[in-house]
């Protein structure tokens, strides 16, 4: 349910579309990264989150949502009564994109054919876990969901049928929240990421 086109979707139970993502070549990122941080949880996850793309600690981990903003959004679904080990989280994209600076790997945003390339891997974990609940964190995933008229501050937190008996939203990126200049927008920002995620609990009752 992507409102993005999807060229060819992989096929396999999830070791092995893990397995096959392993070794993708779609996009150039492979080069630079250390591997593929694919999906993460049980097949039979009710809820599927997804991320915009690992960072650096994604990245030397292999485990997607494991670095500072992994921490926030594990902080907030622990406040909205989520466990994350139920859950199904993932990226848009796969691979760590980043620029050297100086001896830093500094994040950079996956463009749109990276993100293009990439969407198989996506539709392929969707078509394996049916999930009853996606949520898109941040507008990356959001738009790949929605299409690119999709608006964080304008539409987060509302739902939308996906397909059947599939419900999608999209919230806050905690890498977002966390970037928020101003405490109380930081605080404000994290109160709608926690609310959003007590809406997915409900829905899932
Ligand atoms: N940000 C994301 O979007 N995904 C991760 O896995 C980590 C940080």
């Amino acid at each position: 349910p992507l409102a993005k086109p999807v060229a060819e979707i992989p096929t396999g139970k999830l070791v092995t579309l893990r397995r096959k993502a392993k070794t993708c070549r779609a996009c150039p990122l492979w080069r630079d990264a250390t591997q593929t941080v694919f999906g993460e949880g049980p097949a039979s996850a009710k809820a599927m989150l997804i991320g915009e793309q690992p960072g650096l600690q994604e990245d030397q981990s292999g485990k997607p949502f494991v670095g500072p903003a992994g921490h926030l959004l594990d902080r907030a679904l622990d406040e909205a009564g989520l466990d994350r080990d139920t859950l199904y989280l993932t990226n848009t994209v796969k691979h760590f994109k980043y620029e050297m600076r100086g001896n830093t790997k500094l994040h950079k945003r996956a463009n749109a054919s990276e993100q293009a390339a990439c969407r198989m891997w996506l539709a392929a974990e969707l078509l394996r876990v049916q999930p009853r609940v996606v949520i898109g964190l941040g507008a990356m995933a959001a738009q790949t969901l929605f299409g690119d008229a999709f608006r964080i501050t304008r539409e987060r937190g509302q739902w939308r049928e996906l397909g059947e008996d599939v419900r999608g939203m999209a919230t806050w990126h905690p890498s977002a929240v966390l970037r928020m200049p101003k405490p109380d927008q930081r605080h404000q920002a994290y109160a709608e990421l926690v609310a959003d995620l007590r809406d997915v609990v409900a829905v899932l009752a």
